[in-house]
Order: structure tokens, then sequence, then C-alpha cells
């Protein structure tokens, strides 16, 4: 009997604004309004990507624009009571494949200089700190580290693609998750 539960990751729309807000808030310390989510939504340069379960509660999601031939992440968070079960791996690798797919070439971002936890996650899919920005949080005055993952437009990194994709779906399989 199969007893793991089906999660989805999927572009996600309007009717998921209310668990995006809440997310943010709970992650992210009220990083966008709803109203920016809402434009994010219906950007075409942008994807908006979401992990759900089957009665659609939103678990985590990923955003990313595309800017000519870059994939800029912008935003990436998980439910707290979810964190640390590989879903923001799949997140992660959820807006890579994006981002393969739409034909850019490499993946940037910016992360806090503490946040060592997203720091191995970005990691681990190939990002390498290429530079710093001095004081770039208002409220903290934190560095931001500018993180870069490259040629995701190759052959290899299509292949690296569905290697993750195996590990991450097994990994989930073996607590639950059937992705
Ligand atoms: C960052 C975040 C999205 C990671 O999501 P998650 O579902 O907890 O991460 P995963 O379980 O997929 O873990 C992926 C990797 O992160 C790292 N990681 C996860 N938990 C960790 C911990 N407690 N300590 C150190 N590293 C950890 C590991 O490298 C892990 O890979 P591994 O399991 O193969 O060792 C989540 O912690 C979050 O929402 N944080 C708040 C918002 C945030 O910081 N967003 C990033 C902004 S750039």
């Amino acid at each position: 009997m199969n007893l793991s539960a089906r999660i989805y990751l999927r572009e996600i729309d309007r009717k998921f604004l209310a668990q995006l807000r809440a997310i943010d808030c709970a992650c992210l310390g009220d990083f966008w309004s709803l109203e920016a989510y809402q434009r994010e939504i219906d950007n075409p340069s942008s994807c908006v990507l979401g992990l759900t379960t089957e009665n659609n509660e939103l678990m985590g999601f990923g955003c990313l624009w595309a800017i000519l031939e870059e994939a800029h992440i912008t935003v990436l968070a998980v439910r707290p009571e979810y964190q640390g079960q590989g879903f923001g791996k799949a997140l992660v690798w959820g807006l890579l494949k994006k981002a393969r797919d739409r034909h850019l070439e490499w993946a940037t971002l910016e992360v806090r200089a503490s946040n060592h936890v997203a720091i191995a996650l970005y990691e681990s899919f190939g990002f390498k700190e290429i530079g710093r920005r001095p004081n770039y949080y208002e409220v903290t005055g934190e560095d931001a580290l500018m993180l870069w993952c490259k040629s995701i437009h190759t052959p290899e990194f299509s292949r690296l693609l569905e290697q993750w994709h195996e590990s991450i779906s097994a990994s989930l399989l073996s607590k639950g998750w059937n992705l």
C-alpha cells in the first residue's frame, strides 16, 4: 500500500495570494505586499513557483525574474513547519528547471551573509559567491552575498537537473512525500 502524500511543484495563480503573504510574513519578515505578489503572478517575465499539497495548501514557494539571459531568483521560502525535509531543495530545482526551459543562461541571487542554511542550499546546486553588497539590508545593515550559477542552458546542466530530480524525489519519498 502506498501511504505517501502527493505534492506538486507548479506555477501558482491568484488563488494562492493569501498563502503567499502568510509564508512571506512567517519566513521573510514582510518582504513583499499582496499587490507585489499579484504583480509577480501577472508578469510574464516572472515565475512564481509553488509547492502544494493535494488540498492546495502552499508549503513553500520561490520566484524568479527573467532578465535577458539571466534568471534572478528573488524570493525563496518554505513554511516553518515544513522546513528541513527537502522542500527548499525541490523549489530551487524547480526554479532552475523553469530557467533552463526558458533558455536562460545563468542564475543569480542575493542572500544574507548570515543565512548559512540558504547559502548551503544554493551551493549544493553549484551557486558560487561572485561578490558582496555591503549594508544591503536596510534594517540590520547586513551585507548581501551575490551568488551565481553558470551555464544552465548547457546539456551538462540538463543532465545534472535530471540527477538532482532523481535524488530529491527519492529523498522526499523516503519521508512520505511523492513529488
Ligand atoms: C532557506 C529555506 C528556503 C530552506 O528550505 P528547507 O526546506 O528548510 O531546506 P531543505 O530541507 O531542502 O534543505 C536543503 C539544504 O539546506 C541546508 N540546510 C537545511 N537545513 C539546515 C540546517 N538546519 N543547518 C544547516 N544547513 C541546512 C542543507 O544544505 C540542506 O541540504 P541537505 O539536506 O542535503 O544537507 C528555508 O529555511 C526558509 O524558508 N528560510 C527562511 C527564508 C529564507 O531564508 N529564504 C532564503 C532567502 S535567500
